[in-house]
């Protein structure tokens, strides 16, 4: 058991080497997607999954924060998730009562803050209080955000963010001319936070699932097999490893980019 340890952790180290620590993604946004199936393969019950799951969101909240990443989110359960049976519902908002009340200590012992994203009036009485708890007690952490999405849905922020704008411009706070993508993005519940440098969804699923429809639009995407309860902080650095190969162009051609580095 010590030797597999030591073998993991010196594999991490190695690839730990190759990150260019210049050229580190600001914020990385993740859906966490596979745990049904990686009950099923086990002939486990899909809850198992979900259980797992915790134990890979920990590793990665401190692969995180030991690596430098300023904001992290992540896709917890989407507004549409409520369409399942109730059975995993209930489930799923017990697990991450568990996870707020255990992780609460950790979270502050690395000056972690919590924050939270989505339609969070929906979520059982028990479970906002915990998550308004942890998210006042980290309020003034500030190593690293933790975002978690929560009853989340792109399609109801983005509405909401409209019907709000239109509320401010008819009571006069703004007037139309003023609202830019910059202003669009200020009423979105993503507010403060630079919109995500890299995107990662695990178990293969080519599609964003109604996730920060707005905030993606230069995110750099890595998508893998794995599916979430196998992922490691070896799988993050590899992703995060393959965000440093790329050119981000924002529309511009190589040559401007280029010269703009140049620059620097
Ligand atoms: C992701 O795993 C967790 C949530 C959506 C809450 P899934 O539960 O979607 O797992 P699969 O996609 O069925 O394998
Ligand atoms: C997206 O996964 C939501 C989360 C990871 C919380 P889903 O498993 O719900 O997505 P779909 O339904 O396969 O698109
Ligand atoms: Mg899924």
């Amino acid at each position: 058991m010590m030797r597999e340890d030591n073998k993991k952790s010196l594999a991490s180290q190695e690839l730990l080497e190759r990150v260019d620590p210049a050229k580190l993604p600001r914020h990385i946004a993740i859906i966490m997607d596979g745990n049904g199936r990686w009950a099923k393969n086990k002939l486990l019950n899909r809850i198992k999954g979900h259980e797992k799951g915790i134990d890979a969101v920990r590793d990665v909240v401190e692969a995180c924060r030991e690596m430098g990443i300023q904001y992290l989110t992540l896709y917890a359960f989407s507004v549409e998730n409520w369409r399942r049976p109730a059975s995993e519902v209930n489930a799923l908002m017990q697990l991450l009562r568990n996870y707020l009340l255990k992780e609460r200590d950790n979270l502050l012992k690395n000056e972690i803050r919590l924050s939270a994203i989505g339609d969070l009036d929906r979520l059982p009485e028990s479970v906002r209080k915990t998550l308004f708890q942890v998210i006042g007690d980290t309020a003034h952490c500030e190593k690293m955000t933790l975002i978690l999405a929560l009853s989340y849905g792109s399609r109801w922020e983005i509405v909401r963010a409209a019907l709000r704008i239109a509320r401010d411009i008819a009571a006069g706070k703004m007037r139309e001319e003023e609202v830019t993508p910059e202003v669009f993005s200020g009423y979105l519940t993503t507010a403060p936070v630079p919109d995500p440098d890299l995107l990662i969804r695990t178990s293969g699923e080519l599609r964003l699932s109604n996730f920060l429809l707005w905030q993606l639009a230069y995110t750099e995407l890595y998508i893998t097999p794995t599916l979430w309860p196998d992922f490691t902080r070896e799988d993050l650095i590899e992703a995060i490893l393959d965000y440093q190969k790329r050119e981000r162009r924002f529309g511009m051609t190589s040559d401007q980019i280029s010269e703009l580095h140049a620059k620097r």
